[in-house]
């Protein structure tokens, strides 16, 4: 069974202008997370003492501003997942603090933690596993609302109705199980699962990676739609660069659990500043052929997170590295210094290093990385 031949255009109406749930009013931010670290404890040993910590998430500062795409990007095990296990508070923070909607996210104060599951829901990669096997379809995205105490019939009529609205018939697929369905039908399934509690914001871990390329667009297009439709932030995490450019109004790039570069999507794109950004934007693959690369964009592995490298993280593998790089951790700074900030001493003039306050030529394969060998 293929994704495209059962499928119904969703059936969605109007934008609502307004959110009665709109605590803060519309300028005060959706999310705002500040300082947030997350350090694994590695246990060794006879004694099966801490040895050490996976520095995952190390002091990850951003707003995300009602109705936005913030889109994450970044390497394999950078800490893209972790940050949002945190963002959910699946999992706690060691440091730092989370802030939705004017309220902090705690256990002993601000919004509730059931009120927080109620607002912010999380659409994972793997679409299998997040299905319950013995549920039928409608009953999985029935479950949310009659737990939170809808009565049993509405929560199914609800269901029904958000089946329709991610494009599956429910007469078709409502009494089916999930091993019936497609990998892009199932991801339908969790996304009207997702939004069953009526969520203000979703975050989508690798939601579409694991789909076809045609299967992919079409699950882009339904998030898009299903955004407006519903009045809904995305906080969108992906390793591929093309997609997350397809969907995000902005752009965040992570590296070992820090922030190195944020900025509005054309700018990230179009002029990036960061050397990783460059490597990362030039390992993309491009649907243009006069737009791919035959060499090697990033070289080497990403350093290890447990103990990463002094100063600026990626001097291990930069070609700008100086001395200054290896002592001084680069600032990303705040949010005051504008929209596009990145973490690099070439954009400090105070810095020191011998290339700050100099831009690096660029065009549409960023030629100044290239020859430096990145
Ligand atoms: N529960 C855990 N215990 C120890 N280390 C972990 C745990 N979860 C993730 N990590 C480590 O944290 C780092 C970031 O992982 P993750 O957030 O999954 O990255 P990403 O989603 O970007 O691939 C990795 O080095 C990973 O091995
Ligand atoms: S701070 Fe130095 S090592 Fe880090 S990205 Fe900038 S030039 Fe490269
Ligand atoms: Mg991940």
């Amino acid at each position: 069974m293929t994704g495209n031949n059962t499928m119904t255009r969703p059936q969605l109406d109007p934008v609502p202008a307004t959110d009665p749930r709109d605590r803060g009013g519309p300028l005060q931010p959706m999310l705002i997370v500040r300082g947030l670290k997350k350090h694994f404890p590695i246990r060794g040993g006879v004694l099966n003492q801490t040895i050490g910590h996976v520095r995952a998430v190390d002091g990850v500062s951003f707003t995300v501003q009602k109705g936005e795409t913030l889109g994450i990007v970044g390497e394999s095990g950078c800490g893209k997942s972790t940050l949002a296990r945190l963002l959910m508070h699946l999992i706690r923070h060691d440091e730092g603090e989370v802030i939705f909607d004017g309220d902090p996210v705690s256990e002993t104060q601000g919004i509730s933690l059931r009120d927080l599951r109620r607002s912010l829901q999380m659409v994972f990669q793997d679409s299998s596993s997040s299905l319950n096997p013995r549920k039928s379809i409608v009953n999985s995205i029935a479950y949310g609302p009659w737990v939170h105490g809808v009565p049993k019939i509405e929560s199914q009529r609800r269901a029904q109705d958000l089946l329709r609205k991610v494009g599956l018939r429910p007469e078709q697929f409502g009494l089916r199980f999930p091993h019936e369905l497609s990998g892009g039908q199932k991801q339908r399934v969790n996304i009207a699962r997702a939004l069953a509690l009526e969520p203000r914001m979703l975050i989508l871990d690798e939601a579409v990676s694991a789909l076809d390329k045609s299967v992919e667009a079409q699950i882009l297009n339904l998030l898009r739609s299903l955004k407006k439709h519903f009045n809904l932030t995305y906080v969108f995490i992906s390793h591929d660069l093309n997609v997350v450019r397809y969907i995000s109004d902005r752009v965040l790039v992570m590296y070992l659990g820090e922030v190195v570069e944020i900025g509005p999507v054309d700018d990230i794109y179009q002029g990036p500043k960061h050397p990783y950004t460059m490597a990362l934007l030039r390992s993309r693959l491009s649907p243009d052929p006069d737009d791919r690369l035959d060499d090697a964009p990033i070289t080497g592995d990403p350093p290890n997170p447990i103990n990463p490298p002094s100063g600026c993280r990626f001097h291990t593998r930069c070609p700008f590295t100086e001395d200054v790089c290896k002592a001084v951790a680069p600032s990303l700074g705040t949010e005051e210094a504008g929209p596009h900030r990145v973490a690099c001493h070439m954009h400090d003039a105070a810095s020191g290093h011998s290339r700050a306050g100099t831009v690096l030529p660029q065009t549409r394969h960023q030629p100044a990385a290239a020859a430096a060998g990145l």
